[in-house]
């Protein structure tokens, strides 16, 4: 038996989200027309002998609530949503419900974060753990030297894959190998996080004796009780023949910013034509079909004018109506949006329940195909009949009768 358990973080995380994460946590915000968690969630229901998932994070109950008890019954596999009282790190939280997780006395827990967009190869990182040995195994990926200093770098030794040497964010490059967020443990991870708390102890109890402790505690400059899983359990275990790598060979991003989550709805949207080509559009403007262009993703319930032009990466979220003339280029539309006549959305992400005016244009800033600076309409905005919105950001219930440009409305 194996269970997965997903992280989510809280409301303190995920800011740079806003506006679209005021009222909806980041890891439920849709992308390829599914929220962001359910892509991994997915990936989990996969494994034989998956007994549960488990997502823990600080976020209210009831936030969780509607989604978790759909999912499971759409999965038939318990999903339980666990809150922690405050955040205790990635770690922390890990070892906060150790008593739920290994209830069921599970062989293996996966542990993934819930920012991460890849095709998540559990069952492989799996299958190479039970090679290797130890206490667990992680996804790797190499990227260009410039973007690794964002991620965890390491180190792996290239024949037997044990992780020698793991540095969290490091100042200066160490290596072009990075941490996916995507690992396996057995149930001795839980004895590694307890010896990191009882060193933690230790030192605070001799906190006003030794000076070297007062340096430690110095600089961890964090709550006692805070385990982060990178810094205090991957590090200080690298080079103990307990952790390796296992190298991801498909597509992976990580999604900290809305601009990163078209960029992901696209890499989903183009999986999904080997996994769920169900759940992709169709259409060439005939048959009262309107014209579909590459990979789009429609909720059954929204209301499409057979004029209206969509895609490429388009996913249109629950009870939509899109007007005649309208076209559609790489957006996310959120739930119950109004796209009136001969609109145009390029580049951009369209809060729940906004409205586009006849004749508005809703884009990015720059080339259409570079993504950056996308327009982010908050929730419930309104753009007035022919006006024009380009990379901008706009927070909830703003409405525009004039054209703006570069600017965040407030
Ligand atoms: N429940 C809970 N409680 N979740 C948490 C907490 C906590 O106190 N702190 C972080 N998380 C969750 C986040 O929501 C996220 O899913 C995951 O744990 C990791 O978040 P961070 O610790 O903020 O790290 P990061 O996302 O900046 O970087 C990590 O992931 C990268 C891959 O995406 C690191 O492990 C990097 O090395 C790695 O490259």
């Amino acid at each position: 038996k194996v269970v997965a358990v997903i992280m989510v973080g809280g409301p303190t995380k995920g800011t740079r989200f806003r506006p679209l994460s005021f009222n909806t946590p980041k890891p439920l915000i849709p992308l390829a027309g599914q929220p962001m968690i359910h892509h991994p969630i997915s990936a989990c229901k996969k494994i034989p002998n998956l007994a549960q998932i488990f997502l823990i994070g600080f976020y209210e109950e009831r936030e969780f609530a509607l989604y978790v008890s759909s999912i499971s019954n759409e999965l038939k596999i318990p999903v339980r949503y666990l809150k922690e009282d405050k955040p205790h790190g990635s770690a922390g939280a890990l070892y906060y419900f150790r008593d739920r997780i290994m209830e069921e006395k599970p062989s293996h827990v996966f542990l993934l974060n819930c920012d991460v967009c890849c095709s998540f190869p559990l069952q492989d990182i799996l299958d190479a753990h039970r090679g290797y040995g130890g206490v667990g195994t992680m996804l790797v990926i190499k990227v260009s030297a410039e973007a690794a200093s964002q991620f965890g770098e390491l180190i792996a030794d290239p024949d037997t894959k044990e992780l020698l040497h793991y540095t969290e964010k490091p100042e200066t490059f160490v290596s072009d190998l990075i941490n996916c967020g995507v690992y396996v443990f057995t149930s001795d991870i839980f004895k590694a996080i307890e010896g990191v708390y009882s060193q933690m102890r230790d030192t605070s109890s001799n906190y006003q004796i030794s000076s070297f402790d007062h340096f430690r505690s110095a600089t961890r400059s964090v709550p006692a009780d805070f385990v982060r899983l990178d810094q205090d359990i991957l590090s200080p275990l690298a080079g103990k023949k307990q952790l390796y790598t296992y190298e991801n060979k498909d597509f992976w991003e990580q999604i900290k910013t809305p601009e990163k989550s078209l960029k992901c709805s696209e890499l989903y949207l183009s999986q999904f034509r080997e996994t769920s080509p169900h759940l992709l559009a169709s259409g060439d403007g005939t048959n009262k079909k309107p014209m579909i262009v590459g990979d789009v993703y429609i909720h059954p319930s929204v209301k499409l004018h057979p004029t209206a032009k969509i895609g490429p990466n388009v996913s249109i979220s629950a009870n939509v109506r899109v007007g005649p003339g309208v076209r559609l280029i790489s957006c996310i539309i959120l739930d119950d949006v109004e796209i009136k006549e001969n609109a145009v959305v390029i580049n951009s992400i369209i809060g729940w329940k906004s409205s586009i005016g006849r004749w508005s244009r809703v884009q990015a800033s720059g080339d259409d195909n570079e993504r950056l600076g996308i327009t982010i309409l908050g929730e419930a905005v309104t753009v007035e009949d022919e006006v024009t919105v380009i990379g901008s950001i706009v927070l909830q219930n703003k409405t525009l009768n004039v054209s703006v440009q570069d600017d965040i409305i407030l």
